[in-house]
């Protein structure tokens, strides 16, 4: 169904930008609902483990210790899935005396299938949901989370021709099949990061507005009611060129514009631009840091071992390779990052040392 809108909306207009294509897409993909395990399309960190939402909830009890423990405070989840991470995380925070009785909770969601899943699993944390950020109060400290929100927000992709750049975007072929084609006109990309210069024909560079637009807002809102975020997603350590847009249906790569709506559609996460523009407005960053590093600092081998003491050899098995998954650098372990922002107020975070 979003095939054929998608394609009447380019009949009607012209074609479109990757962004406005991933944008549509997207949106129908995540109202099914069904994206997520064994049976759907992709597994999460927090699916695979509940180690990963208990030490993400440590971070977070370590963060507000270091605001000075504000009540109320708020927390909130960007793309929140099924709940589980944020299930594990408060149960976990149950460690830190006062955290969740101050704690008035948050979900940035757009999907309403998924917002009836996390309304299952949080009901008794009795959250709040907005479609962005913006909704979220301005009274209180926030101490915000997200994992792989931020591959999920749509991208602009630039191409290389005769020395300048060149939009791509997503038009019909003559049989009628959805196409990537480029603008007719190049266009000046404003602030452009040094290696933008100089790069050969061909190349393609990303560029993600709504990222960078979050940023913009955490910015303001962490200078003023403090607090911190942490991202946890996939993509390089530095900035760079190259064709990152990926569709994955069924825990299988598909082509990007074969199925619209049917098949998830993300792109790598470009840390070091959102850490950037983070610092420009008078945040601090930490990080990227590797996803098995991060999870290392904040004790998943002894939080394994404790949960498995206690379990039958089955579970025992599982939780041991669920937690090799996550930091193992051929699995998760490397491909994954960390992110911090915070207000500058806020010392240096859990899992960011510097060795
Ligand atoms: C890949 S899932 C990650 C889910 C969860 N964080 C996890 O780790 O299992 C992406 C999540 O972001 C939500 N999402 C995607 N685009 C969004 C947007 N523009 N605004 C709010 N939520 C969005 C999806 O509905 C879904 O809940």
């Amino acid at each position: 169904m979003q095939e054929g809108l998608i394609k009447a909306l380019i009949r009607d207009n012209g074609p479109i930008s990757v962004e406005r294509f991933m944008a549509m897409a997207i949106s129908a993909y995540y109202a099914k609902g069904t994206a997520f395990g064994r049976q759907g399309d992709f597994t999460t960190a927090p699916e695979i483990s509940q180690v990963f939402g208990e030490l993400i909830g440590v971070w977070c009890c370590l963060v507000w210790e270091s605001l000075g423990r504000p009540a109320p405070f708020h927390l909130v989840e960007l793309g929140p899935g099924r709940g589980t991470l944020m299930a594990d995380l408060l149960r976990s925070s149950t460690i830190m005396p006062g955290f969740l009785t101050s704690a008035r909770l948050h979900l940035v969601e757009t999907s309403p299938a998924l917002r009836a899943q996390q309304a299952e699993t949080l009901k008794p944390h009795a959250p709040i949901w907005h479609e962005t950020l913006r909704s979220v109060p301005m009274d209180a400290p926030l101490i915000v989370v997200a994992n792989e929100f931020l591959d999920a927000l749509p991208i602009r992709q630039y191409v290389r021709k005769s020395g300048a750049w060149f939009e791509r975007l997503v038009g019909l072929a003559k049989n009628g099949a959805l196409e990537f084609q480029t603008a007719d006109e190049a266009e000046a990309i404003l602030s452009q990061p040094g290696f933008l210069r100089n790069v050969p024909d061909g190349a393609v560079w990303e560029t993600n507005p709504q990222a960078l637009a979050l940023v913009d807002d955490l910015s303001s809102r962490l200078r003023l009611q403090g607090g911190g975020a942490l991202f946890i997603d996939y993509g390089p350590l530095e900035s760079g060129l190259g064709d990152s847009l990926q569709a994955v249906k069924g825990h299988a790569f598909t082509p990007v514009l074969a199925e619209p709506g049917l098949a998830d559609l993300t792109a790598h996460v470009d840390f070091a631009a959102l850490a950037r523009r983070a610092r420009e407005s008078g945040l601090k960053d930490w990080g990227p840091v590797p996803q098995g590093v991060w999870l290392q600092r904040l004790g998943i081998a002894p939080r394994t071992s404790q949960l498995a003491a206690t379990a039958s050899q089955d579970r025992r098995d599982l939780l041991v390779s669920a937690s090799r998954r996550l930091i193992d650098p051929q699995e998760m372990g490397t491909l994954f990052k960390v992110l911090a922002l915070a207000a500058p107020c806020l010392s240096l975070p859990p899992g960011f040392e510097v060795t």
